[in-house]
């Protein structure tokens, strides 16, 4: 029996790449504080355990117990924009709670560890993103991430542990914290529809991505433990086709059946374009086609539906306010609530 270790697997990816394991005949063990993710999205046939990746003896002690074969660590704090205003906390999460786990791995000789870094290593470099650009990540969260990738190949070359780096991009699908205001604008988009609200947009709406349909995304990561080609590389992963974000939420609001309601808001400190190369991915991982936004929206659009407008969780711990976007200061939302 193969047994898997799936952090962040209450969360939006981590449940889909459960799911995608169970049905693989993994035994998994789930490790996920709730932070973000939710109890009911962990697939059944799973084990739970609520708690941190930061725990140094309770991840000491799950991997004693149940002698994982492989570990998919998505569990991070992945809001990348409020990154630079929590960093102690950015990088107390997810860089020294990964490096919790690759010493783990290191000395149970875990035969692969799958890591979901991120494109926001890149930086605003080149487009389109490659695997052999050098990465320049200008933000918190993106340093940790790099981070990590360099200690993992670190690791490799010392101890022999083997890895696969995925370096998604604005992933969407069921599941989603639609109900978080820091991040997934798509998710952002239909809560605030379903709420009667605007949809609100940082900026002129401009700038653009290319937004990844879930299945996309977790398949290859679930199934690349299989695929030794893949072994110790980094793979970019998801859609190729950027889109603006105002037409985007044309393609949002047509799903839901209404007419855009914009309303726009100071820009903030962003990579104004951001898409990848992901012929890498398609090579190894044999991916004929991605999944069209329009389609992918109105699976997502029948999900959220069904689930209904979430109210967004704040970020208590703020650590510096300065340059703090509109709408993301705690106190000033609770003056405004009030007052
Ligand atoms: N969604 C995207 O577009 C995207 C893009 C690039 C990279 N990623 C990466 O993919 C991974 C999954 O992201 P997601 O979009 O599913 O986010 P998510 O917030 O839905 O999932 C993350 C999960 O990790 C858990 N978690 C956070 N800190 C933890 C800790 N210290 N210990 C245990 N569990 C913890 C949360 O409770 C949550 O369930 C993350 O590592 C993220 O950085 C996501």
């Amino acid at each position: 029996m193969i047994t898997s270790l799936v952090t962040g697997g209450a969360g939006f990816i981590g449940s889909h790449v459960v799911k995608h394991c169970l049905q693989m005949g993994h035994q998994v063990v789930v490790l996920d504080d709730l932070s973000g993710g939710f109890r009911d999205y962990v697939p059944e046939g799973a084990t739970f355990i609520k708690g941190s990746v930061t725990d140094e003896t309770l991840v000491t002690a799950l991997f004693e117990q149940y002698k994982f074969d492989y570990v998919y660590h998505l569990a991070a704090y992945a809001a990348e924009g409020l990154s630079h205003f929590i960093r102690r906390f950015n990088y107390n999460n997810n860089l020294v709670g990964s490096i919790n786990l690759i010493n783990e791995s290191v000395k149970h000789k875990v035969k692969c560890f799958v890591f979901t870094s991120s494109i926001a290593v890149y930086g605003p470099g080149q487009l389109p993103m490659t695997e052999e650009m050098v990465p320049q990540p200008e933000d918190p969260y993106g340093v940790a991430k790099y981070a990590v990738e360099l200690d993992l190949k670190a690791a490799h070359e010392m101890f022999g542990l083997n890895y696969v780096i995925f370096r998604p991009h604005n992933v969407y699908g069921e599941n989603q914290n639609i109900g978080d205001k820091y991040r997934n604008v798509i998710g952002i988009f239909m809560n605030q529809i379903m709420q009667g609200l605007p949809m609100t947009i940082f900026g002129d709406g401009t700038q653009t991505r290319a937004f990844s349909y879930i299945d996309d995304v977790a398949i290859p990561i679930s199934q690349s433990v299989n695929i030794e080609e893949a072994y110790n590389q980094v793979f970019n992963i998801g859609a190729d086709k950027p889109y603006t974000v105002n037409e985007l939420a044309q393609v949002v609001a047509r799903q839901f059946g209404v007419e855009p309601n914009i309303k726009y808001l100071q820009a903030r400190k962003e990579v104004m374009h951001a898409y990848s190369d992901h012929s890498k991915a398609h090579q190894v991982f044999k991916v004929a086609h991605t999944v069209k936004l329009n389609e992918g929206i109105g699976r997502m659009a029948a999900w959220a539906k069904k689930v209904g407008a979430r109210k967004s969780k704040e970020f208590e711990n703020i650590e510096i306010y300065q340059n703090l976007p509109e709408g993301w200061n705690p106190n000033k939302v609770h003056k405004v609530l009030i007052g």
